[in-house]
């Protein structure tokens, strides 16, 4: 995939795009869409960033930067024989519908990971950051472009170089890229890694070729992460004081029920793989939470009485405010006014469950155990 100038999907798919009755037009306009649950495109104080000093976790950093610049899954994205055949045509129309939202919010999150790393890099002249920046910004771009290749099959690959340009920016900045990219990250990898398994042990309910590369995959969000955890490390503060440790709360709350909402609007997908979206949610913010102790202080008690009922009125709310939407009118507008309501008592609700303490170890560096 050329990032510099995005891609056009090629003029000869346009025909099995009509059959689909959705075409590279309609997948670019889902990418570009800003709403509360869509994948966001950012950008920060690039000069800030620019300023951080690894040297308080330069043995760390070092042995990062190093494995990265090995590159392990240089050919990894590429198609070969075990890229089975796709029937898209065949595919039953709800789950091909939810499949190409999977896909082409999975691709918009992996590009906006590319354009805040990439526009980091062009900006920077810090070497460590620079050299960091790079090497995610080139796993981004494989990541991204070999998600489009499978849309593009289907004819209805995002125009990438459109949607750089037509997405709007959210700006936060440095300390809160690290909270919410961080958190995103090694939930990517807890994703792929739980589908992965699941899949390893399911075969026959791998009704798509991708989610064999999902392993490989997984371990580059897995070290993009690291890179976080050790940029949080340089400066300890982010991670103690009490106003931060409010805003990781905040952000672990935010995150994780975005997670939970998004999948439950995909059931037929989930249905199609054998996965109760319940239990895999749980499962990856398991994953993520154990994970996360590396580097954060508190956790979210996932277990606790309230978590669940509110995740779900939260599910409840935002269906609530997507059928008041559709429904326009006054009616419409009190619809969406209740279910805002609601979803601010369930985030709410979440957000003050006492949280579980732990002290991060002295080294912060981890390897992919799952
Ligand atoms: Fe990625
Ligand atoms: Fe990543």
């Amino acid at each position: 995939m050329n990032v510099q100038t995005g891609e056009l999907a090629p003029q000869s798919d346009t025909h099995m795009a009509d059959d689909l009755g959705i075409d590279t037009t309609t997948t670019t306009a889902m990418a570009t869409e800003t709403t509360l649950l869509n994948p966001r495109f950012y950008t920060t104080d690039f000069e800030e960033l620019d300023r951080v000093d690894v040297s308080r976790v330069r043995a760390e950093w070092d042995a990062l930067i190093a494995q990265m610049k090995s590159d392990p899954n240089k050919s990894h994205f590429k198609k070969n024989a075990d890229w089975d055949q796709v029937d898209w045509a065949g595919m039953e129309p709800t789950l091909r519908r939810e499949f190409i939202d999977f896909l082409v919010s999975s691709c918009t999150a992996e590009f906006s990971g590319c354009v805040l790393y990439k526009e980091m890099k062009r900006r920077g002249s810090n070497p460590d950051i620079c050299e960091l920046f790079n090497y995610m910004a080139r796993d981004e771009a494989r990541h991204a472009g070999f998600i489009n290749d499978a849309l593009r099959e289907a004819g209805v690959a995002v125009n990438l170089g459109f949607l750089t340009r037509a997405k709007k920016y959210t700006y936060f900045r440095p300390k809160f890229i690290y909270y919410a990219t961080y958190l995103s990250e090694k939930i990517g990898y807890a994703r792929y890694i739980t589908i992965f398994r699941h899949l390893e042990a399911n075969p026959d309910q791998r009704f798509h070729p991708i989610f064999k590369w999902f392993r490989e995959w997984c371990n580059d969000e897995f070290s993009h992460g690291e890179a976080f955890a050790l940029l949080m490390r340089t400066d300890p503060k982010l991670t103690s004081s009490f106003a931060n440790k409010l805003w990781i709360r905040f952000f672990l709350t935010a995150v994780y029920s975005t997670m939970y909402v998004r999948d439950h609007a995909r059931p037929a997908f989930h249905q199609a793989l054998g996965v109760d979206i319940e239990w895999y949610d749980q499962e990856v913010f398991r994953k993520t939470s154990a994970i996360a102790r590396q580097v954060f202080p508190i956790e979210i008690d996932i277990d606790h009485p309230r978590w669940l009922p509110n995740l779900r009125r939260m599910r409840d709310a935002f269906g609530q405010m997507d059928a008041g939407t559709r429904q326009g009118g006054l009616a419409g507008w009190a619809k969406r006014m209740v279910g805002g309501a609601k979803a601010a008592y369930g985030f709410a609700a979440i957000y003050t469950i006492p949280v579980i303490k732990s002290t991060p170890p002295v080294n912060v560096r981890l390897e992919p155990s799952y």
